[in-house]
């Protein structure tokens, strides 16, 4: 029998966030569409789901980052007429210094970071505002904040750039969805247990992580919540009220036409 279930569609779902996050969306009731490359972990996580939960479970094996499969996952959300959450979750570090990294590595970070959340979240939104309903979460990062700072971690501007992307794209979209009943969060974990830092005895041996479950958890309650950016470990939320305050004062020189004084010499 066709389901009548809501449907979320999650990229990167064959492990970390993405696959806590389909488990969790099936066990509250949603079918799940689950896209990432290695086709046999998704078909395993899918019938896990479907014994487990009773959710249809299906999978789309896809590389986002190439312009044919990414414009298949692009039909596909369009003619899914059940689907009301899309996950942008997909995504890789590719850290290194930019001078150093590999112009492709460069060229795939933004693809997946930028161009397939913008993509995809195109091709879900016409049909989610026809239904008056759905979300649309993208899975940034903390370091969308990490520009002012030097941290103690390898070269990280391509990647941090593209997160930065993500943040300012879903605040401004939030903002043009209102009232239409469609939201638009971002998340911002910081560091979680995945696949995404490389073996365990890497860089990060012994550093405390967040478990991909508590990501899954916060991601559910903050779109309950109504929240437009959600940062799982943040205990105030409110500092994001003062950040836009500060960015306020910031944008507010756009408005000015005399040169500040620094300059006028
Ligand atoms: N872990 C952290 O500390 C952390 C912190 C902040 C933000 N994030 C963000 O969280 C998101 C999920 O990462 P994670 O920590 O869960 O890492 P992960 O365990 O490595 O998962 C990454 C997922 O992305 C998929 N993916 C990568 N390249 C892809 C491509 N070209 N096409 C389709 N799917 C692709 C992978 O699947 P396949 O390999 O099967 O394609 C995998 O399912 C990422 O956007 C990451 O930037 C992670």
């Amino acid at each position: 029998m066709e389901s009548n279930r809501d449907l979320a569609l999650v990229t990167g779902a064959s492990s970390g966030i993405g696959a806590a996050l389909a488990e969790r969306l099936a066990k509250d009731g949603r079918d799940v569409l689950l896209v990432a490359r290695r086709r046999e972990r998704l078909e395993a996580l899918a019938a896990r789901l479907r014994a487990a939960t009773g959710a249809s479970a299906h999978v789309l094996v896809a590389d986002l980052t190439d312009p044919e499969q990414l414009l298949v996952v692009e039909e596909r959300i369009a003619r899914e007429e059940r689907l009301d959450l899309l996950v942008n979750n997909a995504g890789f570090a590719g850290y290194g210094p930019f001078a150093e990294i590999g112009p492709a590595v460069a060229g795939r970070l933004n693809a997946i970071h930028i161009l397939a959340p913008l993509r995809l979240t195109r091709a879900a939104l016409p049909g989610m505002i026809a239904r008056g309903r759905g979300a649309v979460v993208n899975v940034a990062s903390l370091l969308a904040l990490s520009g002012p700072l030097t941290l103690p971690m390898p070269g990280r501007a391509t990647y941090a750039g593209a997160k930065s992307f993500l943040l300012t794209f879903t605040q401004l979209l939030a903002a043009e969805l209102e009232g239409s009943g469609v939201q638009a969060m971002v998340c911002l974990p910081g560091m979680v247990q995945s696949e995404f830092h490389g073996g365990g005895g890497g860089r990060l041996a012994g550093v405390p992580l967040m478990s991909a479950e508590d990501v899954a958890q916060a991601i559910v309650a903050g779109l309950a919540l109504g929240e437009t950016v959600c940062a799982p470990a943040l205990e105030d939320a409110t500092l994001f009220e003062r950040l836009a305050e500060l960015q306020q004062a910031a944008l507010s020189a756009a408005r000015s036409t005399a040169l500040a004084a620094r300059y006028a010499r």
